[in-house]
């Protein structure tokens, strides 16, 4: 499975559904409560995973524009079982080239999950100015925060972590990412230009009950710190059998951190 692949984003999706930050969720509801329709923007929407996410919380009509470079993803996310009450449309595009198209014209929300960690400083200040010119509240979901605890411990974990880490920070399409810092470093910047923001924790916490999750979670790992090169091959390659032993054994639990926020525009409802 590669990182945006429909297999890995339908894996992950119960996962992501159960970490999202409820409190998070509920002042994009708040927030939204008193129009009778609202237009949403999801940047980076793989097979709607937000939309399915949001879609429940929210009463009023929906006219969601689903935006993604991948063709066969948008295919899926505007296929999405929703309540009746949502429109969806699909907008391919390359947000790295086009971001700006997207926020033109009547926004009430901008929705993304997953997407930050992946960007650099360049983009998220780019997609901030946007945001901030136009007055759009964001809803951003699920940035990997950096934090990984594997239990049981092995000592080559924190070797593991660290070269995963640095791997976050590698080009992923839009210039060096900003990997674990993304989501503070979003919220320093909207706040700084006087938005409100809520936010919290939305970690995956990965049991026994997960095996296949925690199989690819590992071998993406395992992939990572070869990438980066941080590790003779053979440590990395024993540090992978020795943790999807303790899988098949129902022993391995995983958590990895991620952040949720919600920024609002002060004052303009
Ligand atoms: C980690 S996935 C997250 C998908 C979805 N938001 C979710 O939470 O399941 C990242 C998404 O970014 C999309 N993407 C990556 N680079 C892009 C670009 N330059 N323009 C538009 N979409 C892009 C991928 O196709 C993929 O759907």
């Amino acid at each position: 499975m590669t990182g945006f692949s429909a297999e890995w984003l339908t894996l992950r999706e119960p996962h992501d559904l159960r970490a999202r930050n409820s409190t998070v969720i509920e002042a994009v509801a708040t927030f939204l409560e008193l129009c009778s329709s609202v237009q949403i923007v999801d940047l980076a929407c793989g097979t709607g995973s937000t939309l399915r996410a949001l879609n429940p919380f929210l009463p009023m009509r929906q006219n969601w524009k689903l935006v993604d470079n991948d063709l066969s993803l948008l295919a899926r996310a505007t296929a999405s079982p929703r309540d009746n009450n949502a429109t969806l449309s699909a907008v391919p595009l390359d947000l790295n080239r086009d971001l700006e198209a997207m926020l033109d014209g009547v926004v009430d929300l901008v929705a993304t999950s997953a997407l930050l960690d992946l960007v650099s400083e360049t983009w998220l200040d780019r997609l901030v100015v946007e945001m901030v010119t136009r007055a759009i509240p964001l809803y951003a979901a699920l940035s990997y925060d950096g934090r990984i605890a594997l239990t049981p411990h092995d000592p080559l974990d924190v070797a593991i972590i660290a070269a995963v880490n640095a791997h976050q920070r590698t080009d992923k399409g839009f210039g060096p990412a900003l990997g674990p810092a993304a989501a503070a470093l979003a919220i320093a910047r909207f706040e700084a230009l006087g938005y409100s923001v809520v936010r919290g924790t939305s970690d995956w916490v990965i049991g026994p009950d997960a095996p296949a999750m925690q199989s690819e979670l590992l071998a993406g790992w395992a992939n990572a710190a070869r990438e980066v090169d941080a590790l003779p091959r053979a440590e990395i390659s024993a540090w992978l059998r020795r943790r999807r032993d303790l899988v098949a054994a129902g022993r391995s639990v995983l958590r990895v951190g991620h952040a949720d926020f919600f920024a609002t525009p002060s004052a303009t409802r």
